[in-house]
């Protein structure tokens, strides 16, 4: 008999949660003006919000953070750091920030400008939020496939090579910042990019001269799913698989909260010296100095630890096979789940639990807000309100996809949560019948609106 897949480490301490009753929810949900952001985490029963910053440290991690050097410059720990990057990425020049979102603003305040335009694969809500604040246009060139949530296809997250070249030969170079492609494609539903689509991109952007970016919040997941899935990596390392992956890029964005498993940090990850000078001054300007950029020595510390950690197999193997392992209770209930399952989280298609609920009415946000109250379980919402409305019509966009997101943190639940949060799905599913109207916006903030906005129920 096979061996069931078995986490690689031991629970060392505990965080208690509690239960409330429905009652409560009801006047939690509407306190919080049935936006989940709102919620305080007292509130929250299993939190799956996001796998970002969620993560539990090891014990390895947290010895890192006691010997962690606070100078102001040159800290043991940002060159302690710094070996850890060029190690496992391969880039030699970096900058540390506070997050991702703090590394996309300083790489951006360098490459794009008014009326640029930035072509990838489903850019991630703050990439496509920094790129149309300083007006210019995300354009997302993503597989068609990515949208059929029943097709298997092994890379959903993969960029479209024809789409790309198209808008590479329709523009001049200088209007054209870079090219990112973001591993996994989060919005896409956590789906992995080939390494044969990453290297066709990088010689694309070398064709037409212009810089390739990766943006790596869940750089390991996807290495593991290309050895996993891609034509003759089964036998290579992870580590050796991420080199190549940052091998064909001239840099990269991280947001380290989510695959270096630490609670906050970020960094920027550069080829090339001149455009590592260039971004130091906002770095500085914006983050910190360049050897702490805005993190502490200990959270420096902490991060190259979780470099590592984050790249061994075991764990990964673990971690991925725990996600499936809620994707299959969710599809076995009968409930519409994206397939495959992403590396990060399970997502499940509103529309089909509500088709009544128009567009208008934000079928997702609907349903996360039935989640919520039938088992205090907190999910979020991937549909029209986080699709914002059209900078320039300041009409709603309705994506192709009303989804809601089970992001599951690193090394936080037992698979005893995720049964509890399958039977939270299903309890839901099985009234689907009777929930028969949805939310509208009292107020909304005009960009990103989704993280404050505030509704009532219809
Ligand atoms: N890029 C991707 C692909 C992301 O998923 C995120 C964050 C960021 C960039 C920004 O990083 O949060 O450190 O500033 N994603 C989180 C999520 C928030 O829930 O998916 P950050």
């Amino acid at each position: 008999m096979d061996f069931p897949s078995t986490e690689p480490f031991r629970i060392k301490m505990v965080e208690n949660i509690f239960r409330s009753t429905r009652a409560q929810r009801e006047n939690w949900i509407k306190e919080a003006s049935y936006n989940l952001f709102n919620l305080r985490s007292e509130q929250v029963f299993i939190d799956l919000l996001t796998d970002s910053g969620t993560g539990a440290m090891s014990d390895k991690q947290w010895a890192a953070m006691m010997v962690g050097d606070e100078s102001y410059a040159g800290a043991s720990s940002y060159y302690k750091l710094k070996d850890a990057i060029k190690d496992i990425t391969g880039f030699s020049y970096f900058l540390p920030t506070h997050q991702g979102r703090a590394a996309e603003n300083v790489l951006f305040s360098v490459l794009v400008k008014e009326g640029d335009i930035v072509p990838g694969n489903s850019h991630f809500d703050t990439t496509k939020g920094h790129i149309e604040f300083r007006k210019a246009e995300a354009v997302d060139c993503t597989v068609d496939i990515s949208s059929d949530i029943t097709k298997y296809h092994p890379f959903k997250g993969n960029v479209d090579i024809q789409k790309l070249e198209n808008v590479l030969k329709s523009n001049p170079a200088d209007k054209i910042s870079c090219i990112i492609v973001t591993i996994t494609n989060n919005t896409a539903g956590g789906q992995p990019v080939s390494m044969a689509n990453l290297r066709t991109v990088g010689k694309l952007a070398s064709v037409y001269g212009v810089k390739f970016i990766i943006d790596s919040a869940r750089f390991a997941e996807n290495a593991y799913f290309i050895k996993q899935r891609e034509d003759g990596y089964a036998d290579k390392d992870i580590r050796e698989i991420v080199r190549e992956m940052f091998s064909y890029a001239d840099g990269m964005t991280m947001s380290s909260k989510k695959d270096a498993i630490v609670n906050m940090g970020g960094f920027i990850g550069f080829r090339d010296e001149e455009l590592f000078r260039l971004a130091s001054t906002y770095n500085i300007i914006y983050e910190g100095f360049i050897t702490y950029g805005g993190m502490s020595g200990r959270d420096m510390n902490a991060l190259a630890q979780g470099l590592y950690e984050g790249t061994e197999f075991s764990y990964l193997e673990s971690r991925i096979r725990q996600v499936a392992y809620l994707g299959n209770k969710l599809k076995e209930y009968g409930i519409p789940v994206l397939e495959p399952f992403g590396g990060h989280a399970v997502f499940i298609d509103a529309k089909k639990i509500l088709p009544e609920i128009p567009g208008e009415e934000f079928p997702a946000q609907t349903l996360a807000i039935e989640i919520y109250l039938e088992g205090g379980v907190r999910v979020v919402e991937l549909g029209a309100l986080m699709a914002d409305r059209d900078p320039v019509t300041r009409e709603n966009r309705f994506p192709d996809l009303e989804m809601v997101r089970l992001a599951i943190p690193r090394r936080v639940y037992t698979n005893n949560h995720l049964d509890y949060v399958a039977v939270t799905v299903k309890n839901v599913f099985e009234r689907r019948d009777s929930i028969k109207h949805g939310v509208r916006i009292k107020w909304e903030a005009p960009i990103l609106r989704h993280f404050t906005i505030a509704l009532e129920r219809i």
